[in-house]
């Protein structure tokens, strides 16, 4: 078990004598396919050895009693009581959206006391809210006996983030943060819900996280006028093409044929889409071919795509990604996440990771006065029940 488990565990212990479970539960990188999951295309995501440690016990009072140790001391507290409010303290209302799809879902619970950390950098693009959602939602099913499958709680946390956090973020994140295996990324289908596993090989690559510090508060209502727009384009095309439901659904052919009745600004977001998921399936081929060499450049493309179609980047992740690509050690990087902020992924040869962090670095820093924070990511399991016995740090 983990010093964060550990360390959860006896806070949890300290706070409300009772005797918890324990649940970790992953942040996700994502190698390829950016803003594709709401538009029902592919995404290649994996969950990371980065996460929440929560711990959870019933408390038989028909409350909800909740303490991040990492925002602050006090204990939150709200009834258990039907219609569930926002709360004015933001972070609560990951978990409180969780409790009110439950309920909305048809699941009974009763009152519990939760208590929870991470080391999952905020606002970073790491999806430190899907992590928490699904934790909670595993959590709940755990101590409820509510027999979720896998599915389930990734709908249901997703759809607390839609509803109830207002962002409208599509499936990947909650995906991931569910599916995750040790060493594997996982191809998914957002609008079958297919999905494979595909090795990832570590042995010589690393998978090295630039985080730009940069957090914008723009970035959700933007992430939403994205979907807005993507919408568009398809409400365009759907005249011509009434089989279209999705920009999964939509050719080059189809945009360019509609070219003239969109708005510039509603084709560039449409063509960055199509070309993405492209991108996305010919990425998984270079997979199973062992070559990570143009798989990288699929990255660089990605990332010019999100700075100048689908207008998601900032400076910030311009340069660390135009500077990576100077350097023979990067086989590819791009831009990760929402955007407009957070980080890049950058697929780095081992022997160069030093050289590579430090020109990164050295160049970040003498344009932005600041240095970058770095994280190394490696491919973990998905959320998971531990036992306070496991021996495994991480897997
Ligand atoms: C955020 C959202 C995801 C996805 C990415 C962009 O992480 O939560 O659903 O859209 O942005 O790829």
């Amino acid at each position: 078990m983990s010093a964060l488990s550990i360390e959860i565990y006896k806070e949890f212990q300290q706070q409300f004598t009772s005797k918890p479970i324990l649940i970790q539960s992953p942040g996700r990188v994502n190698l390829i396919g950016g803003h594709t999951d709401y538009n029902h295309g592919f995404v290649l995501p994996a969950a990371i050895d980065k996460r929440f440690a929560l711990a959870l016990a019933p408390n038989n009072e028909n409350k909800i009693r909740l303490r991040a140790v990492d925002m602050d001391q006090v204990v939150f507290e709200t009834d258990l009581v039907k219609p569930f409010k926002k709360s004015p303290v933001y972070w609560p209302n990951y978990i409180i959206g969780c409790v009110d799809q439950l309920f909305k879902a048809g699941y009974e619970i009763s009152g519990f006391d939760c208590v929870f950390g991470s080391d999952i950098p905020i606002g970073a693009g790491l999806s430190s809210s899907a992590a928490l959602e699904g934790g909670i939602i595993m959590g709940l099913s755990e101590l409820f006996d509510l027999n979720l499958s896998k599915l389930e709680m990734v709908k249901l946390a997703q759809r607390a983030e839609n509803d109830f956090v207002g962002v409208q973020c599509g499936i990947m994140d909650q995906f991931a943060n569910i599916h995750g295996k040790k060493n594997q990324v996982i191809r998914l289908d957002c609008r079958s819900l297919e999905y494979s596993h595909y090795p990832f090989n570590q042995d010589d690559i690393r998978i090295i996280l630039f985080d730009t510090k940069i957090r914008r508060e723009l970035a959700a209502s933007e992430y939403n006028n994205r979907r807005k727009q993507c919408e568009e384009g398809v409400r365009t095309i759907k005249k011509a093409y009434p089989e279209v439901h999705s920009l999964r659904d939509v050719t080059h052919e189809m945009i360019e044929e509609n070219r003239k009745h969109m708005d510039s600004v509603i084709f560039n977001r449409c063509r960055y889409v199509i070309e993405e998921n492209q991108r996305v399936l010919n990425a998984c081929r270079n997979l199973e071919d062992g070559d990570l060499a143009s798989f990288g450049q699929l990255m660089y493309e990605s990332h010019k795509g999100l700075r100048d179609l689908f207008e998601v980047s900032c400076r910030e992740l311009n340069l660390l990604v135009n500077e990576a690509e100077k350097l023979e050690g990067v086989l590819g990087a791009r831009m990760m996440g929402g955007g407009f902020g957070g980080c890049t992924i950058n697929l780095v040869r081992l022997d160069q990771t030093d050289e590579v962090k430090d020109v990164l670095v050295t160049q970040y820093e003498s344009t932005f006065g600041f240095k970058p924070d770095i994280y190394t990511a490696k491919i973990g399991t998905g959320t998971k029940v531990v036992s306070i016995t496991d021996e495994v740090p991480f897997e």
